[in-house]
């Protein structure tokens, strides 16, 4: 797959994740050692660390967790959603317990204050997060970001994993092999709208 396709056809994949597929730990080590060449503050380099959750028993504690938050936050938001989408998320939500992996990207640290320590902290995660996805894509796995328990149960799922308090659950991704190999560019606005050049506003 060139990149420009690999780059516009990464989708947020929910409804076709294989569930029946394990995710051969080799293979996620590898796209996990691609996506830590991503680009991290150097303040918080040495913080990151990833979590991986194949373990059974441990996603029929987890999912639960995820699932309220989930259903809470589609009461609230899910009215302003399009159809699709809504569907996509409910069935992500209902098979919760046999997604393949979870990965949790973590970074050590509770932010708090000025905008540049708050932006170089979350931003130093999702360039190896979206690395992460684009590695998937290109072997074949699928892969959506899950943050519902981060709306108030960050710590609940902190207490089933182990994760210290002090490190912050910056990113869950959910991933499997996909049915299909076949996704196409997402809508999105005419990049000509939403890009200006030298004063806000100005469009070509
Ligand atoms: C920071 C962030 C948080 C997200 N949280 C969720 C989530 O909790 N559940 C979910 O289904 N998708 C989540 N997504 C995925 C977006 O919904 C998805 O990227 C968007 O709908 C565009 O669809 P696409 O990825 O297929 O292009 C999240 C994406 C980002 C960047």
């Amino acid at each position: 797959m060139d990149t420009d396709t690999l780059l516009t056809t990464t989708r947020s994949v929910r409804r076709k994740l294989d569930l029946d597929r394990p995710v051969e730990p080799d293979v996620l080590a590898d796209c996990l050692r691609i996506a830590q060449q991503a680009p991290i503050a150097g303040a918080f380099a040495a913080g990151f660390r990833w979590l991986v959750v194949d373990d059974r028993a441990t996603k029929d504690q987890l999912a639960p967790i995820i699932r309220a938050d989930g259903e809470k936050s589609f009461d609230t938001y899910g009215a302003g959603l399009p159809e699709r989408t809504l569907a996509s998320g409910r069935h992500l939500l209902a098979v919760l317990e046999r997604i393949p992996v979870y990965v949790v990207a973590c970074l050590t640290g509770r932010p708090t204050g000025e905008h540049a320590v708050l932006t170089a902290f979350y931003g130093s995660v999702y360039p190896a997060v979206w690395s992460l996805q684009l590695a998937l894509r290109s072997r074949g796995l699928g892969s959506t970001i899950v943050g519902y328990h981060l709306a108030g149960h960050e710590a609940d799922v902190a207490r089933l994993l182990g994760i210290p308090p002090e490190v912050t659950q910056v990113s869950m991704l959910a991933v499997g092999y996909t049915t299909t190999g076949t996704f196409r560019p997402g809508a999105r606005p005419a990049v000509e709208d939403i890009t200006y050049y030298n004063r806000w506003g100005t469009t070509a």
